[in-house]
């Protein structure tokens, strides 16, 4: 088949060029983009004069004609097509004949893929940002009936302190919005026009930019008719913002996965999001876990593609720019994906309140209190941890727990002690007098659910 631009060529594309060198199996997503584009170009051409406002009006009613045909699937995208721009300008040569040629008047195909792949990406991040919302509120659910759950909070995974789960969760969904107020800052930088750089160097033609950018709701134009065709920064600070929230979802699957071994017993996944294995009758499997942590490093990859690819580019555009759908697609398809699967998973995953306030009653994470305790009776900060270091020693080796160490052994390391240390240690007040801001009291976790939802 000739190509649109067989003008100067005399001979057929080879068959494996053209598909080396296709890319509507990737692009082809783009068509509705591709046509909103088109029909903002093509109004502006009929206004400046540029082309008549009977062929403009032509044009954009037979354009409005094939997304329907599309979208009812009348009319199926041709798979040898060299790309969706040309697809769509062909379609409407073939409808039209000489009025559709006149479309491409004062643009290239450069500035075209720049405008619909920042169109798309546009609804992308709304979407992405849609699904990341419905697992905060999921996250702000099981932090309001989870805020008497104490369990132990750890670093280095040693138990360290208690805390509650509403208050470990709440975590994660602050992560969330951070990787939202990310998405639209990018969006932000993305959302202006590169149309009407054309190839590179502008037009000679009187066209109107602005009005072009504004019909399709752009922030503006891209200033500089080079960087317009260029500039991918915008795929790569979303393949960003995907990585990162790939990175927090991985954390929060590498959790759960703990919390659902044996080891732990902290949560039960619903049958309906858990595997079984092949061999080994007692196994529930945390496969939705494993898989979101392992496309995380997929995802990571997509990133360092596009870097990559961009980084050796002379001005203006070249085609190895063609490879930026595949990777910024994946990305974001694939945190979709994640996110879509991950919120019911979460919504119907089983909390063992019991198990958790068991390992927090082990591991002297009540520690801290206890030197806290000496602290409020005077003593140094310094001096009342090491006692309480020699204190969980004690303990130890006599097989305690600090809750059940008798008073006169107590008092063998200071006289600060009286009976309200076993008050002060107890694993609900060690829990809820932590008051501050951020902390797992329930007025702090009731204003940080506050923040989060606000
Ligand atoms: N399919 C191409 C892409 O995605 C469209 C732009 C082609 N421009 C060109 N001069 N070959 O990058």
């Amino acid at each position: 088949m000739a190509q649109m631009w067989a003008g100067r060529f005399q001979k057929d594309l080879d068959n494996k060029v053209n598909d080396f060198n296709s890319s509507i199996k990737v692009d082809g997503r783009m068509f509705e983009s591709d046509i909103k584009g088109s029909i903002a170009h093509a109004t502006m051409l009929g206004k400046q004069k540029i082309i008549s406002l009977e062929d403009s009006k032509l044009i954009v009613k037979t354009l409005l004609e094939i997304l329907d045909d599309i979208k009812a699937g009348k009319l199926a995208l041709d798979p040898n097509a060299e790309d969706i721009h040309m697809f769509i300008e062909q379609e409407l040569t073939n409808r039209i004949g000489e009025v559709g040629k006149r479309l491409h008047t004062s643009r290239s195909r450069n500035d075209q893929v720049a405008l619909d792949i920042r169109l798309y990406l546009r609804d992308e991040v709304s979407a992405t940002i849609e699904l990341i919302n419905n697992i905060i509120a999921t996250i702000i659910d099981l932090a309001n009936e989870n805020k008497e759950t104490i369990m132990p909070g750890y670093t280095h995974l040693q138990r360290a302190q208690p805390i509650t789960f509403a208050n470990h969760i709440l975590a994660y969904g602050f992560m969330l919005k951070r990787d939202i107020e990310r998405l639209k800052d990018a969006n932000k930088r993305m959302n202006y026009s590169p149309l009407g750089s054309c190839a590179l160097a502008g037009t000679t033609y009187p066209i109107d930019r602005d009005y072009v950018a504004n019909e399709l709701g752009f922030s503006g134009i891209v200033n500089n008719s080079l960087d317009g065709v260029s500039d991918r920064d915008f795929t790569i600070e979303l393949a960003s913002c995907s990585s990162i929230c790939m990175m927090h979802l991985s954390r929060l699957c590498e959790e759960i996965i703990m919390w659902c071994s044996w080891e732990f017993k902290f949560v039960e996944l619903d049958d309906a999001y858990s595997t079984g294995s092949s061999i080994m009758p007692q196994k529930k499997n945390p496969d939705i876990c494993e898989l979101i942590r392992g496309k995380t490093g997929r995802v990571y990859g997509d990133l360092i593609t596009l870097l990559t690819m961009l980084k050796g580019l002379p001005l203006a555009y070249n085609k190895d720019m063609q490879e930026d759908k595949e990777a910024i697609f994946d990305s974001l398809d694939t945190l979709k994906q994640c996110l879509s699967i991950l919120n019911p998973m979460l919504k119907t995953m089983k909390i063992n309140k019991d198990n958790m306030r068991k390992a927090a009653a082990m591991g002297f994470i009540n520690a801290t209190d206890l030197a806290d305790y000496l602290v409020k009776k005077g003593m140094a900060f310094r001096s009342a941890y090491k006692i309480s270091g020699q204190i969980v020693a004690y303990c130890i080796d006599h097989n305690l727990i600090l809750e059940d160490v008798p008073l006169d052994v107590y008092k063998e390391y200071s006289d600060l002690f009286s009976q309200d240390v076993y008050q002060y240690i107890d694993l609900n007040n060690a829990t809820f007098k932590r008051t501050s801001k951020g902390a797992s009291a329930i007025n702090s976790v009731d204003e940080q659910i506050k923040i989060l939802r606000g």
